[in-house]
This record gives structure tokens, C-alpha cells and sequence, in this order.
């Protein structure tokens, strides 16, 4: 029986991610512990306690949040990522680790970016996922740890919100065009970012680790994405919901900066080929979705 340890569990993915692997494992209810993923020994405890053999490390300071303390989102994403991988080695664990569209930066190709290109972020958060993307390559190579990981693009849910990233505009608008028929913008428009709603993000973890390890050529981490808009679209999306919705411009400087260093659209072909990643939402059915559940949610008749 696969007995995984969600670290991250009370975050945006982690919180869906939970349900999402009871259900698949049949499970009604599981075991919870308060873990600093920082203190490796307790992580090391808490895998041995539960016979752990697969661990999904989710817990991290993204990226608008590391920009305001770079030392603690250092010492959380680095420490954190290296005290599981060394676990993993020490107990023989496999581990799912996602890194980011972060991972990229200016001088990577902006459209279409390759699987395979430039890594040079500016941020700390980008720093912190390439060296994580490089650690869990070199665990697979040197331990024989199954490391696996996904470069994330902004996530999209109606659950827990995000935490402090930069593509957070692109959640908070659905909760503001329902609220208040309007949204202001940290983001300038005709900035494009990859996206993709939770549904499809749970299912690339899934997938990836149940991909048939003979056809991974790559393992740390496969570019996804479901789609790529600026905030221009997106209101164009919502206002086939909500004809009144008014997207205005307060472009946060720090925020900005980091969204002009990713890329616009990533090139997800190697996922495609290697373990056949194909996302269910765009645009436009997502926007449907969200807009319903958070009406549900917020108990607002559009
Ligand atoms: N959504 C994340 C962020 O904005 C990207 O990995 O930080």
C-alpha cells in the first residue's frame, strides 16, 4: 500500500491534494503531524513512524513572499528540499517535488521556453527551485531515489488560496468579479503567464508518479501547462460570466518584475511524449467551473 507524506498538506495544493489521494487510495480520514520540514530529523521520525514510502514536498515560500524575506525562503525551500531528499535517500523513499515556472528567467526563450534551456532566474524562489531541480536529479543518479517533479505554472482553485506568489491576480479575480464586479490588477496587462486549474495540477502529480520509469528521460522537472493569458483575457473570459466586470491597473513594481522574468508559454512536449500529460481545462472551461464553485462557495447568485 503506497503510504505518502504530504508536506505543504494545509497549502493551496496541499489541501486538495489530500482528498484527492484519500479517495484514490480509498481512505476516509488519515494521520496528521506538525512538521518543520527545516528539522531533518523529525522529518526522518515521521517517515519511520508511518512507514512512509512516498513523499509529495510541497512546503515552500513562493515567490512574491520570498522576495520580502530571502534568507527564510532559503533556508524553507533549500533545508526543507534537502532534509527530504536525504530522508528519502536514508528509508528509500520516492519523492514528488514541484518546481516552477520560477525556474526560468530574462535570458530564457519567452515563448514556447524548451524543456531543456537557460535557468538563470532572478528571484530567490526561482534559485531555490533550480538548485531543488538539480538535488533531485542528483539523488536519482547518485542514490537510485525515484525523484520526479513538475515545473508548475500558476495554479488556479476555488479551495485554499495561494500563498504569497506572483500569478495569485490570477485566483483573487474570480473571488472580485463575484464580490464586487471588479478588480484591480498588481499585474500589467499584456503580460502572459502559463496557468492551469487545480484539477489538472492534482492529476500531473498523480500521473507523473505513476508513469513507467523505463519512459522518463527526464525526471527533475518536466515543463506543464493548460494555458497561457495576460489579465486581459482573463477578464474577457469572466465578462461572458459577468458582463459588468471592470478590470482596472495597479501594477505592483516587485511583482512585476518577477512576472516579466518567466516565461510567456511553456513547451510541455516532453511531458506529452514521456508520460503523456494532456491538462482537461482551458480559459474558458475553467472560468465556468470557477465561477460556479465560487459562487457556491461565497453564496453569491451571479
Ligand atoms: N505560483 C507561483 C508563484 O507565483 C509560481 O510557482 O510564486
Amino acid at each position: 500500500m503506497k503510504k505518502i507524506l504530504i508536506t505543504g498538506a494545509l497549502g493551496q495544493i496541499g489541501t486538495e491534494l489530500i482528498t484527492y489521494m484519500r479517495d484514490e487510495s480509498l481512505l476516509e480520514a488519515g494521520p496528521f503531524e506538525l512538521l518543520d520540514v527545516v528539522d531533518g530529523a523529525r522529518v526522518a521520525e515521521v517517515c519511520k513512524k508511518h512507514g512512509i514510502n512516498q513523499i509529495i514536498h510541497l512546503a515552500a515560500i513562493l515567490s512574491a513572499n520570498a522576495e520580502k524575506n530571502p534568507q527564510l525562503a532559503y533556508d524553507i525551500n533549500m533545508n526543507g528540499t534537502y532534509n527530504v531528499l536525504e530522508v528519502a535517500r536514508e528509508q528509500g523513499i520516492a519523492v514528488f517535488t514541484p518546481s516552477s515556472i520560477a525556474a526560468f528567467g530574462a535570458s530564457t526563450p519567452a515563448d514556447n521556453t524548451p524543456q531543456d534551456t537557460i535557468q538563470r532566474p532572478s528571484t530567490m524562489y526561482g534559485v531555490t527551485k533550480v538548485a531543488g531541480e538539480l538535488l533531485c536529479d542528483y539523488y536519482y543518479k547518485r542514490y537510485g531515489v525515484d525523484t520526479r517533479g513538475v515545473r508548475f505554472p500558476g495554479i488556479i482553485s476555488h479551495g485554499a488560496l495561494p500563498g504569497g506568489g506572483t500569478t495569485d491576480y490570477a485566483v483573487h479575480i474570480y473571488y472580485e468579479a463575484l464580490k464586487q464586479k471588479k478588480y484591480e490588477s498588481y499585474i500589467g496587462a499584456g503580460t502572459y503567464m502559463d496557468m492551469m486549474y487545480m484539477h489538472d495540477a492534482l492529476k500531473s502529480i498523480h500521473d507523473l508518479m505513476e508513469a513507467n520509469p523505463d519512459k522518463l528521460v527526464h525526471r527533475n522537472a518536466f515543463n506543464v501547462t493548460a494555458m497561457s493569458f495576460d489579465p486581459e483575457m482573463l477578464a474577457a473570459e469572466i465578462r461572458k460570466h459577468i458582463p459588468e466586470f471592470q478590470l482596472t491597473y495597479n501594477v505592483d513594481p516587485v511583482r512585476q518584475a518577477i512576472a516579466n522574468s518567466w516565461p510567456n508559454s511553456l513547451d510541455d512536449s516532453a511531458a506529452r511524449e514521456e508520460w503523456g500529460w494532456n491538462p482537461d481545462y482551458d480559459l474558458s472551461s475553467m472560468t465556468k467551473d470557477m465561477l460556479e464553485k465560487l459562487a457556491v462557495k461565497l453564496n453569491i447568485n451571479k
